[in-house]
């Protein structure tokens, strides 16, 4: 399948409050192939030329329920730097779960962005700034279970979200959008 922007279901449906349904282990075809096609959008995407000519909205992940498919998997692809290098981490994950996470939240500086939201939604989107996740690696076809912070983070938590029916704009507090918290960390 190939997915593009206007193949992205948006917000103004209701089949994104959906929950997500478990992927089967050993994966059937059809879900690595989704998993993959996931992958793709999120790679292409990122790629000036690719995202031109495919019709595709730059983004650093993805959920399975984005294209009208309710079952648990995610696709992150996100830049890290790593001393003086940047290093691109792209992950396909089923079932993806937080097993455990700090106390301390984190937020993005500018908030959070979706390709299923077209509308503002401006403000903090508090989160857990450690997690720990297990999963079924797609790529690699096996159960992993791995640390995360920073902004790789914020983008799991997002993705997993979205598998719960969960948008980032839920998060935000109405009343005071840009509320600071205490020990809360800012990601640049
Ligand atoms: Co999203």
């Amino acid at each position: 399948m190939r997915i593009n922007y206007d193949t992205i279901v948006k917000d103004t449906d209701p089949s994104l409050r959906n929950k997500s349904v478990t992927v089967p282990i050993p994966m059937m075809k059809k879900d690595i192939a989704l998993g993959k096609s996931l992958l793709r959008y999120v790679r292409d995407s990122r790629d000036e030329e690719k995202a031109e000519k495919f019709n595709l909205k730059p983004a650093v992940g993805i959920a399975a329920p984005q294209i009208g498919v309710h079952r648990a998997l995610i696709c992150v692809s996100v830049d890290e730097e790593v001393g003086d290098e940047v290093e691109t981490i792209e992950m396909v994950l089923a079932n993806p779960k937080i097993i455990s996470h700090s106390v301390q939240k984190a937020a993005l500086k500018f908030g959070e962005g979706c390709l299923s939201v077209e509308g503002e939604h401006q403000g903090y989107v508090y989160r857990s700034a450690r997690i720990k996740v297990r999963a079924f690696d797609v790529m690699n076809q096996e159960e992993v279970e791995f640390r995360a912070n920073g902004y790789l983070a914020i983008v799991l938590q997002h993705e997993i979200d979205h598998l719960g029916g969960v948008l980032f704009y839920d998060h935000i507090n109405a009343e005071n959008p840009w509320e600071i918290k205490e020990n809360a960390i800012i990601i640049d």
